[in-house]
């Protein structure tokens, strides 16, 4: 089997409300994250929907978006921020948004994470994204506009409550334009920059056609996600996108490459006494392990891996032999993840 290859992008997102109910949920914030996560990934749904001409075009695009676990000072974090602003027009759209001194939450380094501002916007706007090199450092990122934000809560109200439109937005911070070009005049002779994404002039907007439709000479790829189209029927970038994409990465936003933002921190305040022994490392299949503790109660032991995901996740007693079957679980690095109240201890494991 051949390994996938994934590019973790540390995301932080920055609520910036007025009125309390603009300030959404972590389960909300996580519910896009989990989109994301789909579609960067050719995992959604409305996949298998997608007409047989474009079926082989379907990019896998790679991207793997984290909440941050850790903040620009080195310290743990939710990889979410709250701000209350008294702007109650709609500050999602301008530039104060990015400035904690007018109202709204200065970005985190944009070199090292994805900026999501999060708030209400003056109008029916539902996000914009800053394309690389356009506009002020400090103020790279995406606003998404609340009622478009994750797929509950205040993200209901259909054709916009799937997520896409931060989809939509992210694409544009990686360089991808709108199928019909950066112009949106001329379109049928106008490209995309993109190779097989079909020229066409048509922005689907508020529509959800079935079927082959043109609005130039070739059919049009009416499902991706850079089109206007409802949330319920975008489905895919391409691959021709993919690389464009890619080369945002590496040319303008290769900090995200080296970025410690999903990254654990390793804990300080843990307790005297506490230790979480790891009885030979490299694993082949069995990871021992023991938890010292001064307390009898139970831990929560997890086995991460590379993209955050556990893959194990038990309550086990303290100050007993632990023994847990790593056959099912591919080779390669792994953290374990021990953890009491506020207490984090964590290791990194070898699978071999
Ligand atoms: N209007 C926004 C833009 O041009 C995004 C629209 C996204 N569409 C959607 N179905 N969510 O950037
Ligand atoms: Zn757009
Ligand atoms: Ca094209």
């Amino acid at each position: 089997m051949t390994e996938r290859m994934v590019v973790n992008i540390p995301v932080v997102v920055h609520v910036v409300w007025n009125s309390s109910v603009e300030n959404i949920s972590n389960e909300q914030i996580l519910s896009q994250i989990d989109v994301l996560n789909e579609d960067f990934s050719a995992g959604n749904i409305q996949i298998g929907g997608i007409p047989a001409i474009f079926q082989a075009l379907i990019a896998d695009v790679g991207f793997h978006f984290c909440l941050a676990s850790k903040d620009p000072s080195g310290n743990s974090t939710t990889g979410i921020t709250r701000t209350q602003t008294s702007n109650n027009i709609g500050i999602g759209g301008t530039s104060a948004i990015h400035h904690s001194s007018q109202g709204g939450h200065d970005a985190w380094n944009p070199d090292k994470y994805l900026n999501i501002w999060v708030a209400k916007f003056a109008g029916g706007i539902g996000g914009v994204g800053s394309f690389p090199g356009e506009g002020p450092a400090d103020e790279q990122g995406i606003e998404i506009n609340y009622k478009q934000f994750g797929t509950f809560g205040t993200a209901t109200n259909p054709p916009y409550h799937l997520g896409r439109t931060c989809t939509h937005e992210v694409g544009h911070y990686f360089n991808l334009n709108h199928l019909w070009g950066p112009s949106a005049n001329s379109c049928c002779n106008e490209d995309d920059g993109v190779a097989d994404t079909p020229v066409s002039c048509e922005d689907y907007l508020s529509e959800c056609p079935s079927g082959t439709t043109f609005s130039c000479t070739a059919p049009d790829m009416w499902m991706n996600f850079m089109n206007y189209t409802d949330d319920a029927c975008m489905a895919m970038f391409s691959l021709g996108q993919k690389l464009r994409m890619y080369d945002a990465l590496n040319n303008f936003r290769a900090g995200l490459l080296n970025s410690d933002g999903c990254q654990a921190v390793a804990t300080e305040e843990q307790a005297v006494g506490t230790e979480l022994r790891i009885l030979g490392n490299p694993v082949r299949a069995q990871l021992n392990l023991e938890i010292r503790s001064q307390t009898g109660s139970p831990w929560k032991l997890e086995l991460v891996n590379m993209l955050g995901i556990p893959v194990f996740c038990e309550a086990k007693m303290a100050n007993a032999p632990v023994s847990i079957d790593c056959q099912p679980f591919p080779r390669g690095i792994y953290f374990l993840v021990a953890s009491q109240n506020e207490t984090r201890i964590v290791k990194r494991v070898i699978l071999i």
